[in-house]
């Protein structure tokens, strides 16, 4: 009489399981390692930015941040057109989710904002 019971939770168990292996298998390896710059700020002030890349903000706050930390890149030491190479070598991550149009609309964003803040290394 009590079998339906012992199976129904044999099965419950192994479905929790099975759930809990995928969750991690699809967790990003970037995601595992932690880099100096994560713990740095995790948002760029863009209020004086000029509208367009406000937008492009946008694009690479979502972006950017499903492998790491947002703050891995706003801490990072590119500046200019070393982020075109950058973003490139990022892109061809599997699971990137970036095609060569979005990427060249984050790069924009990311070299303005490297003379914007003119901060010499950007930390
Ligand atoms: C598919 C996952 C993924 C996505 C999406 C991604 N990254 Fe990364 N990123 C990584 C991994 C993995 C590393 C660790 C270093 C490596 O393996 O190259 C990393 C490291 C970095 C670093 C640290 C480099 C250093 O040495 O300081 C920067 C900067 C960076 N990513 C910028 C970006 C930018 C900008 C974007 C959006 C265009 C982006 N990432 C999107 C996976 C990703």
């Amino acid at each position: 009489m009590r079998q339906p019971v012992v199976w129904i939770t044999v099965l419950i168990v192994v479905g929790l399981m099975v759930i809990l292996t995928m969750g991690v298998l699809r967790m990003p390896k970037a995601a595992l390692k932690t880099f100096p710059a994560d713990n740095g700020s995790n948002f760029i002030d863009v209020s004086n930015y000029p509208s367009e890349m406000q937008e492009r903000y946008k694009l690479f706050a979502r972006k950017c941040s499903r492998c790491h930390t947002l703050a891995r890149p706003v801490n990072s030491v590119f500046l200019g057109e070393a982020w075109r190479k950058y973003v490139y070598k990022m892109m061809k991550k599997p699971g990137a989710g970036l095609t060569p149009k979005v990427a060249d609309e984050i790069i924009e964003f990311l070299i303005y904002d490297s003379q914007a803040r003119k901060k010499g290394n950007n930390q």
